[in-house]
This record gives C-alpha cells, sequence and structure tokens, in this order.
C-alpha cells in the first residue's frame, strides 16, 4: 500500500525548527493555499509555544498521532467537533497576535532622535516578535542610578558616551533583542560600524515640527536644556545627526503614525528578511525604496512584496535566458493574487520601441490595472525597458526591479533612469521613473557568464575611485574571492556600490545639480570606444578602459598623483578587467582618435561645445571639468589605451 502523502499542514505541523526540506523553507505558504484559511496560520514557526484549551501546543503535536489531521485530532483529544472548531479558531487568533516566524534573529536596533518613538515603538515590535526590549538610556540611568540630564551634568557626556559604547557592545552579542537606541549612539562612528555590522536598524524619521510638538515641554533632556528656541535647537541638531541615522538599513518615515502602525512595518520586514541580508535606502521621501541583498530572496518574494505593500495583480517580465528566475517569481506572487508572466528575447535589440509597444498590448490584454505591480527580471537591458513600459503605462505603474547581472545589481536597477533605444543612439527615449523596490538576489549571479559578471566589476571599481577608498581597498585585497563569487565578497561589494548609488541619486535624482554627473566616470571615453567598436565590448570593458584613459587624463591635468592612474590599473587588472583595447579584443580594427573625439562630442553630458568629463583628484573624491580640456591630451589619452 502506498504511504498517503501528509499535507503542507501536517508537514509544518511536525516541525518546529527552520531549515530546508524539499526545496522549501518552513512557515511558507503551500503552492496551493487550503481553503480553510484559519489555518493557514498554523503553519508558522514556534507555535509550540501557545496553548490551546489550556494544553500547551507542543503536547498536542507530541501526543498527535502521525497522520491525523489537527482539527480531528483535537476532536477526540477535546470532545466535540464544536468545541474543536471553537479552539482551533482561539488558537488562530492567539497566533495571529502573538506567534510569528521571526527570520531575522541577530539584534533589531532602532535609530531616531529624542522624541522619535524609539520607545514605544520598540516595544509594541518585540512583543510582536516575542523578543526582548532594551532601552539603552534606561540602562544606562539605571546603572549610573540617576537621570540622564544628572549624568551629563555631574559625569560629563563622555562618560555617558563610554557606558553607551561598552551597553552596545554587550547587547550585540545577543540574539532576538530590540534595541531602542540613545538618540547620539549612531553618530559615534564605532557604534554605528558595529550596528551596521552586528544589527539590522531602522532609522524612525520624524519630522521636525512633530519633534518639536513632542519635546516642547520636557525635562531631563540635556541636549535641549538651555536654549531659548528649541525648535531651531532641534533642527540643528537632527541636521547634524541625519547622516548617521540615513545609514540604517531601512528609513521608515513615521510622520503621525502610530507606534503599533509603524511596528507593524518593521515587523514585516524582519519577517521577510534573513540575518545575512543587507538593505540601504534610496532616500527619496515619499518615492524611497529599498534595495535588498542577499541570497535566496526570490524564494521569500511574496514576504517580500507583502512587507513593502505592494499590490497584486502582478505582471512579470523576464529576459528569456533566465526564464527559471522568472517563473520563480511569479509562482511566488501568485501566492499572493492573480500573475501573470512574459519574456522577451535576450540582448540590447530588446531595448527598443516595438518592445515597448507590445508590453504595452500585453498589459492592455491581461487588464493590468493602474494599481498593479510590474516586475522586471534580467540585466540592465530588461531593467531599462521594464522600467520605461512601467513609467509610461497608464501614465506610470509601480514596478520592481529584480536586477540578474552584475551590472544591474550595482548600476543600472537603481536610480529610476529607463529608456529604449533608437537607431540614433541608445537611451535616446526614456523618462525618470523610480522602482518601489529593488530586489537583488545573489543567487541569480552563480549563473552569469564569466566576461559578463567581470565587466559589471568595473562599475564597482568606479564607485570604489569616485567615493569610497575602502571598497577601492577590498576589490584589490579580495580579487580571488570576488572572481570566485564568493556570496559574502559579493554581498560586500554589491550592498557598498548600492549605497554609493543611492546616496548619490537621492542628492541628485534628475541630474539637475551636477553631483550625478561623477557616476559617469570612465564613461566619456567608454561610451565613445563602445560605438567606435560597434558595441564589441561589453559596456564594462569599455568602462574600465575608459576609467583609465580619465585617470591618465586626471593625472596630466594636474587633479591628481600618478599612483591614482597606477594603483588603479593594479586593481582592474588583479579582477581581470582590461585597461587597453588590445588586451580585450585583438581583433577589432583599432578606431581612428579622430572618430573617437566626434563621437564625445555628441556625449550627452557636453555643455554647449564642451565635453565634460569626471575626473579623480585623489581616491574617493572627483570633480567635473567646466573647461575645454585641451585635444592634445585627449587625444594623448586615447593613445594610452589604444595602443
Ligand atoms: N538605467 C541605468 O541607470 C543604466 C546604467 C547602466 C547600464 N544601463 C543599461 O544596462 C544595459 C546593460 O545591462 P547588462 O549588462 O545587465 O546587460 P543585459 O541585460 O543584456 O544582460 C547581459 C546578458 O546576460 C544575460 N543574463 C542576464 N542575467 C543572467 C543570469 N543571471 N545568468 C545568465 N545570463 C544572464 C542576458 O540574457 C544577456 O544576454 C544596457 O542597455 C545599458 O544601457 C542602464
Amino acid at each position: 500500500m502506498t504511504k498517503k502523502p501528509s499535507t503542507n499542514l501536517e508537514r509544518d505541523m511536525g516541525q518546529g525548527t527552520r531549515g530546508k526540506r524539499q526545496g522549501k523553507w518552513e512557515g511558507e505558504a503551500p503552492a496551493e493555499p487550503k481553503k480553510t484559511g484559519n489555518w493557514r496560520l498554523l503553519r508558522r514557526k514556534r507555535n509550540d509555544e501557545c496553548s490551546v484549551g489550556g494544553l500547551p501546543r507542543r503536547m498536542l503535536n507530541d501526543r498527535r498521532p502521525q497522520g491525523a489531521t489537527l482539527p480531528i485530532f483535537l476532536h477526540k483529544v477535546l470532545g466535540s467537533n464544536q468545541t474543536a472548531t471553537k479552539i482551533a479558531c482561539e488558537m488562530d487568533r492567539r497566533l495571529q497576535s502573538q506567534v510569528v516566524i521571526a527570520m531575522v534573529t541577530k539584534p533589531i536596533a532602532l535609530f531616531g532622535f529624542m522624541g522619535s518613538g524609539k520607545t514605544s515603538v520598540g516595544k509594541a515590535l518585540a512583543q510582536k516578535l516575542g523578543y526582548e526590549f532594551v532601552d539603552t538610556d534606561e540602562v544606562i540611568a539605571q546603572k549610573f542610578g540617576k537621570p540622564i540630564s544628572q549624568i551629563f551634568a555631574e559625569d560629563g557626556e563622555a562618560a555617558f558616551r563610554r557606558a553607551e559604547s561598552e551597553l552596545l557592545s554587550e547587547l550585540l552579542q545577543r540574539q532576538r533583542l530590540v534595541i531602542a537606541t540613545g538618540g547620539g549612539m549612531p553618530t559615534v562612528p564605532e557604534n554605528l560600524a558595529a550596528l551596521r555590522t552586528k544589527a539590522l536598524n531602522f532609522y524612525l524619521r520624524v519630522p521636525t515640527e512633530i519633534l518639536y510638538e513632542r519635546l516642547a515641554a520636557v525635562k531631563d533632556r540635556p541636549l535641549l536644556e538651555g536654549f531659548a528656541d528649541r525648535y531651531w535647537r532641534i533642527a540643528t541638531l537632527l541636521a547634524q545627526r541625519e547622516r548617521f541615522y540615513t545609514q540604517a538599513q531601512f528609513i521608515v518615515n513615521c510622520g503621525r503614525q502610530t507606534p503599533e502602525q509603524i511596528a507593524e512595518k518593521i515587523f514585516a520586514w524582519v519577517r521577510a528578511l534573513d540575518n545575512d541580508d543587507d538593505a540601504v535606502t534610496v532616500d527619496l521621501g515619499e518615492r524611497s525604496y529599498q534595495v535588498l541583498v542577499g541570497n535566496d530572496l526570490l524564494s521569500r518574494m511574496e514576504r517580500i512584496v507583502e512587507a513593502r505593500n505592494l499590490q497584486p495583480p502582478f505582471a512579470v517580465v523576464c529576459d528569456e535566458s533566465v526564464k527559471n528566475f522568472g517563473e520563480t517569481v511569479r509562482e511566488r506572487l501568485s501566492r499572493l493574487g492573480k500573475s501573470e508572466q512574459v519574456s522577451v528575447p535576450s540582448g540590447e535589440a530588446s531595448k527598443s520601441i516595438e518592445q515597448a509597444i507590445s508590453l504595452w498590448h500585453w498589459l492592455a490584454e491581461i487588464a493590468m490595472p493602474r494599481n498593479g505591480t510590474l516586475f522586471a527580471v534580467g540585466g540592465g537591458v530588461v531593467g531599462d525597458l521594464v522600467g520605461f513600459v512601467a513609467a509610461t503605462y497608464m501614465r506610470g505603474i509601480a514596478y520592481v526591479q529584480v536586477p540578474t547581472t552584475l551590472l544591474a545589481m550595482v548600476d543600472s536597477a537603481i536610480g529610476g533612469k529607463t529608456a529604449v533605444d533608437l537607431h540614433h543612439a541608445k537611451n535616446l527615449v526614456g523618462a525618470f521613473h523610480q522602482p518601489s523596490l529593488v530586489i537583488s538576489d545573489l543567487s541569480c549571479l552563480k549563473t552569469v557568464p564569466d566576461r559578463a559578471f567581470i565587466a559589471g566589476l568595473a562599475e564597482v571599481v568606479k564607485y570604489g575611485v569616485i567615493a569610497d577608498p575602502a571598497l577601492f581597498r577590498y576589490l584589490r585585497d579580495n580579487a580571488d574571492l570576488i572572481l570566485r563569487r564568493h556570496p559574502v565578497a559579493l554581498r560586500t561589494i554589491i550592498a557598498r556600490s548600492a549605497s554609493i548609488k543611492a546616496s548619490v541619486v537621492a542628492l541628485d535624482e534628475r541630474e539637475q545639480t551636477g553631483l550625478r554627473m561623477i557616476l559617469n566616470y570612465g564613461h566619456t571615453f567608454g561610451h565613445a570606444l563602445e560605438a567606435a567598436t560597434n558595441f564589441q565590448l561589453l559596456h564594462g570593458e569599455a568602462v574600465a578602459i575608459g576609467m583609465t584613459a580619465e585617470a591618465y587624463l586626471a593625472w596630466r591635468l594636474g587633479w591628481c598623483d600618478r599612483e591614482i592612474l597606477d594603483e588603479q590599473t593594479e586593481v582592474l587588472r588583479a579582477l581581470e578587467l582590461p585597461t587597453k583595447l588590445r588586451e580585450v579584443a585583438e581583433t577589432v580594427p583599432e578606431p581612428d582618435i579622430a572618430l573617437l573625439t566626434e563621437i564625445m562630442l555628441r556625449d550627452k553630458k557636453r555643455k554647449g561645445s564642451i565635453v565634460r568629463f569626471a575626473l579623480p583628484k585623489r581616491l574617493g573624491e572627483t570633480a567635473i571639468t567646466d573647461f575645454p580640456v585641451p585635444d592634445d591630451l585627449i587625444a594623448d589619452a586615447w593613445v594610452f589605451v589604444l595602443r
């Protein structure tokens, strides 16, 4: 006799710990949710902890004969069907309010200004998660045996900060803990670094006027005491601290929401993420969004989408070479609502107005409403194309970027630049339209061909040179691990690159102040080389050669030391990127320098007839040329990388 397969419900009831079974994470919804919606919650983890009809849940599970469904078992143990049903409903209610799947078990830290609600939100969150709650100010006051204002007055701020740091390092060793951090705690660089590596951090952002309402009359706030204009004091202090607070992985715009509402939002993220995931917020006020970086995010897609509160129906557009990822995304989303999927051919040719028209028709055919959500699964081509379709269909609908190439994860998926190509030039028709979420699943990178993967690293080197010497050094010291696609190394460089791109985009979303132009380092020469070689080079390869030419130019202009060029060449080579044309394509005929210079003059970033370059001054500092760079220097730079 063949054994009857157990139901999803039964399987999940029998297990208490998290682990991978049959390719699924415990606690996930089954492919076809049971119609009896009440029982759905029983699949949740840690459900052993509640009791039913006075019997601890664990005991019920232990006593339940293998294969017996819970309602039948309850009926047998407790008598009538009615009682069993009543208790099952009660259990559901309790599960709903108490028992959760908490996937992030490392400490959850709340950042924010005094009065931002860290304590009340923290308590509500800790209760929902079943975690411990610690308010660092409260613990320190207890330790000193006096209020904080008195510690400041009698022992000094330095003593307070020392106690804070000691307490923090102790707390960060623990698990299942919600920490309300003191308002100044993340402003100490060592504290911030420790929080960023060992905790998942949420900044509770509250506007100054609301903070003022809450703090206008309070006492025991030493940093506000003695200032005649308290509003002004709050605004100034907040402005000083924001740059630290915004380094939390999540920025939660709180406004006048209740602590429970805010805790609910954070709870959803905690449930959707894992300890190893990283996140960055692209801070654009109401249009802010998260870039998530982690392993196996696609297999948690429905929880992530729920946490972001994105609405069905869902339409998934994928590159045909990653159809399997597209199908995973569609299947996961179908657990939340209607989901459709379509694929487009691989390659730049798909970034066309014809392909956009065909996607508009498809969306109309599946009756995609204004409030649905579009998903782009693929590299930069699909991301740009689907972003453009999302920007234009019904005058703009929400979309999510699910980048599957390194270039897309570190660059194209972030920042809202969407476009299609015309035969005259690339990206000629497009729009700024920010995604609602970027989900960078590192597992997708396993199948990217070596040449494309390495080409994507050029953009990462670019971020190191223009903004982050530490990232630059990391690339130099870990080239081997990176080339082997070690997940930790990948997460490090992708999250850091995403964070740099996010900060630049937040400061100059539409390339109006000129700051976003620094991202163009290596691209003025690179684009010309791509075009002159008829796109036989990958974009990243052209950018690597372009960065070499532009570092050379910066040195010849006296903007930087020769060391920058040499160090950059060393890193590019360690990552197996080309620094000269002949290293990548021996068969490509050497383009004529006059042609290259002419193409450069058509560059979109030119100002009148002046071609502008983003050039390094030192590692981590870049400036834009606003004067005509002499032609002979440009020609020398071409010679330097062509021969
Ligand atoms: N919007 C922006 O800010 C921005 C920035 C930089 C580049 N871009 C655009 O991005 C595009 C280039 O992006 P790209 O390099 O990702 O190219 P791509 O999208 O063409 O992908 C490269 C190749 O890899 C394949 N592929 C994708 N994911 C894969 C995976 N996981 N495994 C195996 N194969 C996979 C694709 O089918 C394709 O053949 C260009 O059109 C460029 O203009 C846009």
